[in-house]
């Protein structure tokens, strides 16, 4: 303000006094000056900003127009009634530049807030319909294995009972079962994959939710030095959902950044769990679960993807842990959320509150 506001007012007022009576045409140029801080003003605190400075520039003016100071040597040569308008001008446009500013700015930020929202719903129907059309696919894929895989497991049962335990092919034999039964760990997350079974209608608490996921990862969390934070409401937050497969929406997200953590070898790392009570998405009410990671950032061009199927990095798992918990989140009405803030790296389960209407 100081700069652009308060300083030119002086500047031009120190002016004006200072501008001998047959200079009509400097008085002209410098009465219609004060309106440059007035606008300026505008810009730099809107409606306050706009009137303050004109407020102040008509009382720097008033004495030099009206007063005739020093016998008339310095006052304003023009006549009073365009002194007066000018006074006038100098409050309307104050109010009007200050008004239009503060109402452009708003739209401008109701205009941010509507395409944030609006990016964030396409990327909703782009996540739900790739999803969609590949569960379809993947559902007929799991089906295919699991069948042959039941009369694998069947005869291997057999077979087991006739390879004496001190055979030589015992220890080929063993690694043909592990491999069998991770076959079918597959086929199992292929399926849950294509149609989760999810119960919607059981009351819970998004805080037990928390607590057991944080049991859950805890053995884990420990195992690698990790500490676990976690960090409830302090009133049950109430949601219609499957306890279960909520858990392991938090789970498949809190193994993530376990892994993740685990690649830094330099450092233990903190993982934090935290219910938020209130919180909102496209205006609907929603409490959320927010699993924050100390690990490296995920990259810009990658994180827009890691809700797709089969894009994980890891050799040993599925590519399917955070398409899965997208699907669940969706099937509960709700919304998961990665950015790389908060510790490193937070995921956000929004779901939407027991007392909230149901989305249509
Ligand atoms: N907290 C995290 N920090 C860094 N990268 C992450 C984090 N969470 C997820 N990712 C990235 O997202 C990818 C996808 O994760 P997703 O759980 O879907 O698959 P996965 O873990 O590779 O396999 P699966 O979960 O089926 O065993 C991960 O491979 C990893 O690259
Ligand atoms: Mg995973």
């Amino acid at each position: 303000m100081w700069a652009f506001c308060w300083a030119p007012i002086v500047a031009i007022s120190v002016l004006h006094y200072a501008t001998p009576i047959h200079h009509a045409w400097v008085h002209d140029v410098l009465r219609r000056l004060y309106y440059l801080p007035i606008i300026a003003g505008a810009f730099l605190a809107e409606l306050r900003g706009a009137l303050a400075a004109s407020v102040v520039v008509s009382f720097c003016y008033i004495p030099h127009a009206f007063l005739h100071m020093g016998a008339m040597a310095h006052a304003d040569p023009a006549g009073s009634w365009e002194k007066a308008l000018e006074l006038g001008l100098y409050n309307i446009v104050g109010a009007v530049t200050g008004y239009l500013v503060r109402a452009e700015r708003r739209r401008a930020a109701e205009l941010a807030t509507a395409l944030e929202e609006q990016r964030r719903l396409q990327r909703q129907l782009v996540r739900a319909g790739r999803l969609g059309a590949l569960g379809e696919l993947v559902a007929g894929v799991s089906h295919e294995i699991k069948t042959p895989l039941h009369a694998l497991r069947g005869t291997a049962e057999i077979v087991d009972k006739l390879i004496p335990a001190d055979c030589p092919e015992r220890r080929m034999w063993e690694i043909h079962v592990s491999e069998l039964r991770r076959l079918g760990d597959i086929a199992e997350r292929f399926r849950s994959f294509a149609s989760p079974q999810v119960d919607l209608a059981g009351a819970l608490d998004l805080n037990d939710v928390a607590r057991r996921l944080s049991d859950l990862v805890g053995a884990q969390a420990r195992r690698q030095g990790v500490e676990v934070e976690l960090t409830v409401a302090p009133a049950p937050v109430a949601l219609c959902g499957d306890r279960d497969q909520l858990a392991q929406v938090g789970l498949n997200i809190a193994v993530n950044a376990l892994r993740a953590m685990a690649a830094v070898s330099d450092r233990k790392g903190t993982l934090a769990i935290r219910v938020v009570p209130e919180a909102t998405l496209e205006d609907a009410p929603m409490c959320a679960l927010r699993i924050e990671n100390d690990g490296p950032p995920i990259p810009i061009d990658r994180i827009e993807h890691i809700f797709d199927p089969f894009v994980g990095d890891d050799p040993q798992g599925t590519g399917l842990g955070l398409a899965i918990s997208a699907r669940i989140a969706e099937l509960h009405h709700g919304f998961i959320e990665a950015s790389n803030a908060g510790l490193g790296v937070t995921f956000t389960l929004y779901l939407p509150r027991r007392d909230a209407p149901e989305p249509a």
